[in-house]
């Protein structure tokens, strides 16, 4: 792998160079533009340190380089402060194919150091059906926690399950009085749903029935029975619903842990904030203020009647995350919409004196656009998680019918590619960014999508079905590779540095856009090279280039959470 060629590169210029080895292997960079090498060490730190001027710096070690006569190295070339590398391809073929065992994971290793993360993803509303704002939380959290098992850090994936708040008395009072109209679909996401809804229009009518609502909640805090049953079976029926999506989507979480778990801790992060001499009343609530130079608002901590508040929750399991979870580093999955709640939570567990508030993260996201505009949850306007993944599976059904007649009875192999579709058009686009949902390119197996990536994979399993008896072993580093054979092996060696990135910049979209590269060389290997039935020693090195492409598209696009169909 990459990492191999920059340690051993710089492990053999330290001494000429005059610089440690590690900062060498730290500093050096996969050039933009592969014309320029393939490995690039920018000198301008050096120079700065040096007080010398980069270009002379660059042209010295340059020269002084050139002087090792390296059997690996192909050329060395300065361009402005960088100093570019190009190996040999028989190098570069040697660290792709050693120590490479068959079967074992390309992109596991170990920079996490065991460190443990706690990662909190999807946490949806119970009760409500899981609207397509969801879907990214969803899908991008499972990612990064696919990329931090990779990377040797102990993940506890989390879902907060939002399972406490007024909406549950507007609830208990509607299922009270409504309920039995509904029959049977009651007691399903569905009945819940319409209740909500229901709730929500008659109130606007009737402003009475929030004084009602409001009443039943606060009877459920206080622990009444009947209560606490309908607000139990309530979550039952959601975390159904839930569970079917999430095995659609790929989806598990080590544990879920609810908002109303919390109940137990809020008094303790009250009595902390008071202790700190962090709280005060204003218009009868509690709330702590910062200091002007944040511009943050006051973050609200205990309402005027005692009830407590989504901040006071976060901050009890922020805490107990670091305490009982031991969680080294606490991450937040959650839309850009929150960005203010989490900078208050954050900061008020660092004025209580929490050295570890610099650990909290919230990885935030931007919204879809479908064509009609931000969606919306009000009014049952919903746009839910479910109609995009139906209409996915249509689509994609659609077109079968006209590529693949003899596949539309395999429904499975039309579940992945749908799926794989709307995972892989949400995780290769910048996750800071708005997704615009354009459905063509989407489903289009011809490029930037999950299903060409799905069908790249194919393409290289049905070659390697032609030689079963191939496994990729003891292949000739020093054959002459071709141009395009060596661009192939040259990508395919960035696999593990590109899931660290991914993974240590919550960047998911990396991986993405990278599968997308791997595709691209791959398809211009084959298409100017044969690979079957050439003298045995080609047609060797040809599968064992097959086989990693393979193994690198199904591993990524495992990582995104995405399955390899078999046939497509
Ligand atoms: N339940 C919240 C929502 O759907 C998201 C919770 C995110 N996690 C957290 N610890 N606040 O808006």
């Amino acid at each position: 792998m990459l990492a191999q060629l920059k340690e051993s590169l710089a492990a053999q210029i330290s001494t000429i160079a005059g610089v440690s080895a590690l900062d060498i292997q730290k500093a050096l960079e996969v050039p933009k533009n592969y014309d320029h090498g393939h490995l690039s060490w920018p000198l301008f730190n050096l120079a700065k340190n040096l007080k010398q001027n980069p270009q002379s710096l660059t042209f010295d070690m340059k020269l002084k380089i050139e002087s090792l006569q390296l059997k690996e190295l192909f050329s060395v070339e300065t361009l402005g402060g960088f100093l570019n590398f190009k190996f040999k391809p028989q190098a570069l073929a040697k660290a792709l194919f050693l120590n490479l065992e068959s079967g074992s994971s390309l992109s596991k290793n170990q920079i996490g150091n065991q460190q443990t993360v706690v990662i909190d993803y999807s946490s949806p509303n119970v009760a409500k059906k899981m609207h397509v704002g969801h879907l990214r939380g969803t899908i991008i959290g499972q990612a990064i926690v696919n990329l931090h098992k990779a990377c040797g850090f102990k993940v506890v994936g989390l879902n907060h399950l939002g399972d406490w708040g007024t909406q549950f008395g507007k609830l208990a009072w509607s299922i009270e009085n409504w309920g039995p109209e509904l029959g049977e679909k009651l007691w399903t996401i569905n009945g819940l749903l319409e209740l909500y809804v229901k709730f929500h229009d008659e109130s606007e009518k009737n402003p009475e029935l929030e004084g009602l609502a409001s009443a039943e909640f606060l009877k459920l805090e206080k622990g009444d029975a009947k209560l606490t049953a309908v607000w139990k079976k309530i979550i039952e029926v959601s975390m159904i619903d839930y569970n079917r999506i999430y095995e659609i989507l790929n989806v598990s979480h080590d544990q879920v842990i609810g908002e109303s778990f919390y109940n137990q801790h809020l008094q303790g992060v009250v009595d902390l904030l008071k202790n700190k001499n962090l709280l005060q009343t204003s218009e009868g609530a509690q709330v702590v203020m910062f200091d002007e130079t944040e511009k943050l608002p006051p973050c609200l901590i205990q309402k005027s009647d005692g009830a407590s508040l989504y901040a006071t929750r976060d901050l009890a399991s922020a805490i107990y995350r670091h305490d009982v979870l031991k969680g080294d580093q606490l991450i937040y999955i959650v839309g850009a919409e929150q960005t203010l709640h989490f900078r208050q939570v954050f900061k008020v567990l660092d004025l209580c004196g929490f050295s570890w508030a610099k650990d909290c993260h919230h990885i935030s996201h931007g919204l879809y656009r479908f064509k009609e505009g931000k969606m919306s949850t009000r009014k049952g306007r919903v746009i839910h998680l479910e109609d995009v993944l139906d209409t996915a599976v249509e689509l994609i059904t659609e077109v079968m019918k006209e590529k693949r007649p003899e596949l539309l009875h395999q429904k499975l192999i039309i579940q992945k590619i749908a799926i794989g579709a709307v995972i892989f058009n949400d995780l290769m686009n910048d996750r800071s960014k708005n997704v615009e949902f354009d459905w063509d390119r989407a489903i289009s197996t011809e490029g930037d999508s999950g299903p060409y990536v799905q069908y790249m994979a194919v393409r290289c399993k049905s070659i390697l079905k032609k030689r079963p008896m191939f496994a990729p072993a003891s292949i000739d580093f020093q054959s002459d590779w071709n141009d395009s054979e060596t661009k192939l092996i040259y990508s395919l060696l960035q696999f593990q540095e590109v899931v660290k990135a991914s993974c240590t910049q919550f960047k998911p979209n990396l991986l993405a856009q990278y599968l997308l590269q791997v595709c691209t060389e791959f398809s211009h290997f084959y298409h100017l090279n044969r690979v079957l039935d050439e003298p045995i020693e080609i047609e060797k090195r040809r599968l064992s280039l097959v086989f990693l492409t393979q193994a690198v598209l199904v591993e990524g696009l495992g990582l995104l959470g995405i399955d390899s169909p078999d046939a497509m």
